[in-house]
This record gives structure tokens, C-alpha cells and sequence, in this order.
């Protein structure tokens, strides 16, 4: 297993900090400065059977390329996936379940746009992960305590 974070080592928080600790000390391998939208940057060629990005968020509604930056996110790392992914390999993101997260995310035609078809939907309950705590980007509140459903969507290679 890899686990990455997106901010560089020395600017992890705590909890990341110790997070990464304990990972390290069950035998996965943990990288930072880790771009979902490049991997190839940090990670090679490694392929993997299971890619999973938790509620991809940039903290942003400015639009890139008249897009939600959101969509972009989601968008661009599907694509990225494609090419580290072993044979039926599989990606998985989760996000709030709300037309307000849909429309951001715009899940079906990221999918499309990055060469999947449309992911299958499953509920995503907090309840059945207790050792799993989600945190916003940019500070350390969750938005799991301020929205009440969410989804996993997976694409299939
Ligand atoms: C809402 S937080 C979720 C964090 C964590 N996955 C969780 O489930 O609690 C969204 C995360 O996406 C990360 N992120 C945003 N853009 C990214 C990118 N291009 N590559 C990697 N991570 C990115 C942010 O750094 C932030 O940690």
C-alpha cells in the first residue's frame, strides 16, 4: 500500500504527521508532495489494483478553464489514474452526497471526459469506517458532521 498527501513532509499537520507514523509502522509506504493530477511525477510507473481518493476538494469555486475547480480535480486525476492502474483495476473517490457536491464535481462526465464509463454508486456511511476521520482542506473541521449522505463512486478500468 502507498498512502500520499498532497502537502510537502514539512508541512503536514499533526495528525497527518502521525497518521503517516503509524502507516509506516504497519508496512506501508508514505509519500508527500503527491499531485492526484500528475502521478506519474512522484509515483513512476507503479500500478495498483485500487486507487482511492477521499473527498477530493480544492477549497476553491474560482473556475479554471470556465470549470469548477472541482471537476477539474476529479477530472484530471481519473485521467492520471488510467495509467496506474493494473488490469481491472479499480478508482474510487467518495464525496458528499448533495446536488450542490454533484454540480460541482459533475462525477459522470469526469468519468467520461478521462476515458471511464459511468462509475457504479455506493453509499458511503462514516459509521462503517470508526478508525477513518475526514478533515476539509484547509483547516481542521470535517464536513462529514455537516452533511448528512454520502457517496463512494467506482470506475472500473
Ligand atoms: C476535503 S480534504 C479530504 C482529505 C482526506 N482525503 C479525508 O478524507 O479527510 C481534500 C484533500 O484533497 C487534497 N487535494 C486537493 N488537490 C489535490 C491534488 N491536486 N492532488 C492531491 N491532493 C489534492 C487537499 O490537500 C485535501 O487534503
Amino acid at each position: 500500500m502507498l498512502a500520499t498527501a498532497y502537502e510537502e513532509e514539512a508541512d503536514l499537520g499533526d495528525t497527518a504527521y502521525d497518521n503517516a507514523a503509524k502507516l509506516l509502522k504497519l508496512g506501508s509506504q508514505v509519500k508527500t508532495g503527491v499531485d492526484t493530477t500528475c502521478l506519474s511525477k512522484t509515483i513512476g510507473q507503479r500500478r495498483f489494483r485500487t486507487i482511492i481518493f477521499q473527498f477530493p476538494n480544492v477549497a476553491s469555486r474560482e473556475a479554471l478553464y470556465g470549470q469548477n475547480p472541482n471537476h477539474v480535480l476529479v477530472t484530471r486525476f481519473l485521467k492520471s489514474s488510467r495509467a496506474h492502474l493494473k488490469s481491472s483495476g479499480l478508482v474510487v473517490i467518495s464525496t458528499v452526497d448533495s446536488p450542490f457536491y454533484e454540480g460541482a464535481f459533475r462525477i459522470d462526465e469526469a468519468a467520461r471526459k478521462a476515458g471511464f464509463t459511468a462509475p457504479d454508486i455506493y453509499t458511503f456511511n462514516p459509521k462503517d469506517y470508526p478508525a477513518y476521520s475526514h478533515q476539509n482542506t484547509g483547516d481542521e473541521e470535517s464536513a462529514i458532521n455537516e452533511h448528512t449522505a454520502f457517496a463512494t463512486f467506482v470506475f472500473s478500468a
